[in-house]
């Protein structure tokens, strides 16, 4: 296969602003790629980001209060900016500086949010929780389907449902609203089929404000859940038994102002860990909450690369020569859907082979075709990557199906040899926070340049 640049690409790419990644002035018909130069290693520490999934379960909570509520550690991502939209919309005063947002959520209206907003950001649809608890009523457009899977959201409105809402769909909105004369939820004993994140946020938004207690069983354990459950307490909600796989919620009449910092960003973290472990370099990540990386640093270890835990927030990888390794993506605390692409980069460059099995998502592995343009050895079979290690990579144009998809192209692309040019930055920049900044502070060799879009579309 032809992996090098069309001599019009090539020649795009040297003219079109080439000695500076800055934005240009405008960028109409320019789209951004990342250009990175493998062979580089990398040494150094990387200050992790907020953790964006967090981030956005917490702001779509934050509408549960009547009070200011002030949030730190806020990852600067395009995720978080569409949330900040999406809450504008519907009323919610922010005040924005620098990883600090204030949010004012008194006057918040009947007003929906905007179906080319929330179609765009699928955690936009946990805003239906939190307004439905407070206002007794609300409407929010169904998210769009999603690169990785269909994503449906039964479990959010059957959860609803049982604690006394009405729900119907039409003209792709979702209408929610409290049965009977009342404009309280109730409480209720909900058992999700699957220990979906976005359901269990959802209900247990929702049953903050219910009347009595709502249980919710099969509930999902991910460290996001603990951290919505935190900032919900932090309101003065009560809430007993997030982390586990039953989540008890005392509804209240009403919360109060809080500040609240974001825990650290684990899938940020681990991308890090795979770009140490793929280029063979000794790198240490800070700020972490080591026990949320069990484990991908389990699985490192398994694969040969020996992880630090040095102290409470900090790990430190020491590289060793990388071997293959099964992995099976599943809900907490197995192994992270979305560290999955990622991993499959590295196991691609690891000696032997390795079976990945994605499990929670039915189309997450169309990262595959892309590492296989750069050389590796992967083969597809049902919702399995038959993986055997190739000792080279070779940089190549690549394009980002999905976020994590996207990051785990930027890592192969710091080992391959040549140059690598990942396009769809979309997708890495609504989850990565500077990741060349971090990535250069490191000593890897990349830049992002604009180029005619059309060039490099087909
Ligand atoms: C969240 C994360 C996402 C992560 C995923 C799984 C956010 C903003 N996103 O997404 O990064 O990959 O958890 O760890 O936090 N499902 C249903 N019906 C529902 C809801 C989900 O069938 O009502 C299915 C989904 O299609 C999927 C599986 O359950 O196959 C897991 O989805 P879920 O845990 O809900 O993921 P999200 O909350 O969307």
């Amino acid at each position: 296969m032809d992996n090098s640049l069309s001599f019009r690409e090539e020649k795009a790419i040297k003219t079109i602003h080439e000695a500076t990644s800055a934005t240009p002035q405008s960028t109409e018909g320019l789209q951004p790629v990342i250009e990175v130069y493998g062979g580089a290693s990398l040494r150094g520490e990387v200050r992790v980001s907020g953790a964006k999934n967090s981030a956005l379960a917490i702001m779509a909570g934050t509408l549960l209060c009547s009070d200011d509520c002030r949030l730190r550690n806020l990852p600067a991502l395009a995720d978080i900016d569409r949330m900040c939209q999406i809450l504008s919309a519907i009323g919610v005063k922010l005040r924005r500086s620098g990883d600090c947002l204030d949010i004012d959520a008194r006057d918040i209206g009947q007003s929906q949010a905007p179906y080319e907003l929330v179609s765009q950001l699928r955690a936009s649809f946990f805003v239906i929780g939190p307004l439905l608890a407070r206002l007794g009523t609300t409407q929010v457009p169904l998210p769009g389907g999603c690169a990785i899977g269909a994503r449906p959201v039964d479990l959010h409105v059957r959860g609803l449902h049982a604690m006394g809402a009405d729900v119907r769909i039409e003209h792709g909105v979702v209408h929610a609203n409290v049965r009977g004369n009342r404009r309280r939820l109730t409480g209720a004993n909900i058992y999700l089929d699957y220990p979906s994140v976005g359901a269990t946020e959802t209900i247990m938004m929702a049953a903050t404000l219910a009347e009595g207690e709502t249980v919710i069983g099969n509930a999902a354990q991910e460290p996001e859940i603990v951290d919505l459950a935190n900032f919900c307490r932090s309101m003065g909600a009560r809430i007993k038994g997030d982390g586990t796989a039953t989540i008890m919620i005392e509804g209240v009449e009403r919360l109060h102002a809080t500040d609240f910092p974001i825990i650290p960003d684990r899938i940020e973290a681990a991308t890090f860990l795979c770009a140490g472990a793929i280029t063979h370099s000794e790198i240490s990540l800070f700020p972490v909450v080591p026990d949320h990386l069990s484990s991908a640093i389990a699985k490192l270890r398994e694969m040969g690369p020996e992880v630090v835990v040095e102290g409470p927030d900090r790990v430190r990888l020491i590289p060793k020569s990388l071997r293959g390794a099964d992995i099976e993506t599943l809900p907490y605390p197995g192994f992270p859907t979305d560290m999955q692409a990622q991993f499959m980069a590295v196991l691609a460059m690891s000696e032997g082979n390795s079976v990945v099995t994605e499990t929670v998502f039915e189309n997450r592995l169309q990262h595959v075709a892309e590492l296989q343009r750069m050389g590796a050895n992967i083969k597809v079979k049902g919702n399995s990557a038959i993986i055997q290690g190739v000792p080279f990579l070779s940089g190549a144009p690549v394009m980002s199906t999905d976020l994590r998809a996207s990051a785990a192209l930027v890592i192969a692309g710091l080992a391959a040899e040549g140059k690598t040019v990942v396009q769809g930055l979309k997708h890495l920049d609504r989850g990565y926070e500077d990741i060349e900044g971090k990535l250069r502070g490191l000593g890897a060799n990349l830049r992002r340049v604009w180029v005619p879009a059309e060039d490099t579309a087909g």
